[in-house]
């Protein structure tokens, strides 16, 4: 059994040598194929592999056509919109995700973001602080959970709003529950965002929403570029000098975003989840759930069903 990590934006070796101890402990073979630079790569690594452990990589029909012997795709981490799941389906190919693993990376980095922003990019200058502020958090999920817990030991007032998850679960972590996107974004200083890049949530962040925002508004997004309707985005941090954008994905329209210097910052790759923790965290689940799966025939956190 060939399982092979292909993974353009390499795990830490340490998480490599932890899912090849899972890979190799249930008797399967591991392959690696990182830092590759075409997808002709990665279609002659998936031609003989049965599981493939893949991060951000863009697995689609094409890919699955080629991969004659694969039976199942692990996402190591939260988001699959990587994944054309209809393709895979139509492959019998199974899809999972390993929900949660890579989560605290994702939040802890939001307060980076955002201690960076506050404080003027650390330009010297007198910025503001986090404590008494209030974070508004768009989706519920696992980031978006530690994401208020962090929040709450700045100090800070959170507020979150999540279409799927009920009014009473985000009370009972002691958030207030927004009624709707819109009271979020009226209402907070900061909007931090956790929503996944779904047909009805592309293009959703757009002007009217973010300029509902009180002065100084801030909003970091550590989900998908995709979310963000960038061009209404622009037009309304050129209409608005006060309003912030920060993000660890970098937007296609980085080079207009650019010149708001002082109010916009991208890490130049997606950095959320690259913690040696949450390469372990994540990459081991993927192995173990792999494992299960050729083992046990267990499709728990399968997501194409
Ligand atoms: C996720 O969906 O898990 C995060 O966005 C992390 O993506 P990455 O594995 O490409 O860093």
């Amino acid at each position: 059994m060939k399982i092979l990590i292909a993974t353009e934006k390499p795990f830490a070796p340490v998480a490599v040598e932890g899912i090849k101890n899972e890979i190799e402990k249930a008797g399967f073979q591991l392959a690696l194929l990182e830092k590759y630079t075409e997808k002709k790569q990665l279609i002659e690594a998936v031609a003989d592999a049965n599981a493939v452990i893949i991060r951000s990589d863009k697995i689609d029909a094409e890919v699955l056509d080629a991969a004659k012997e694969l039976k199942i795709v692990v996402r190591a981490g939260a988001g699959y919109d990587n994944v054309d799941l209809e393709a895979a389906t139509k492959h019998g190919v199974v899809v999972m995700n390993t929900p949660g693993q890579n989560s605290n990376a994702v939040a802890e980095l939001v307060f980076g973001l955002l201690v960076f922003a506050v404080r003027n990019f650390y330009n010297g200058k007198a910025g503001t602080e986090l404590m008494g502020k209030k974070l508004g958090i768009l989706a519920f999920g696992n980031v978006g959970r530690n994401v208020a817990r962090v929040a709450k030991g700045f100090g800070m007032e959170v507020a979150a709003y999540d279409a799927f998850c009920p009014a009473e679960v985000i009370e009972a972590a002691e958030v207030h529950a927004a009624k709707n996107q819109e009271e979020l974004f009226e209402t907070c200083d900061i909007v931090s965002l956790h929503i996944p890049a779904t047909p009805e949530t592309k293009q959703s962040i757009n002007k009217a929403l973010v300029g509902k925002m009180k002065k100084g508004g801030i909003v970091v997004n550590t989900a998908r570029k995709e979310v963000i309707n960038e061009p209404e985005l622009i037009e309304l941090m050129n209409e608005r000098q006060d309003i912030k954008y920060v993000t660890d994905i970098k937007p296609d329209a980085d080079a207009e975003f650019a010149q708001f210097e002082g109010r916009y910052f991208s890490t130049p790759k997606k950095m959320g989840a690259q913690t040696a923790e949450a390469n372990i965290n994540a990459g081991i689940a993927a192995a173990k759930q792999i494992v299960a799966f050729f083992k046990e025939g267990c499709t728990k956190f399968q997501v194409n069903k």
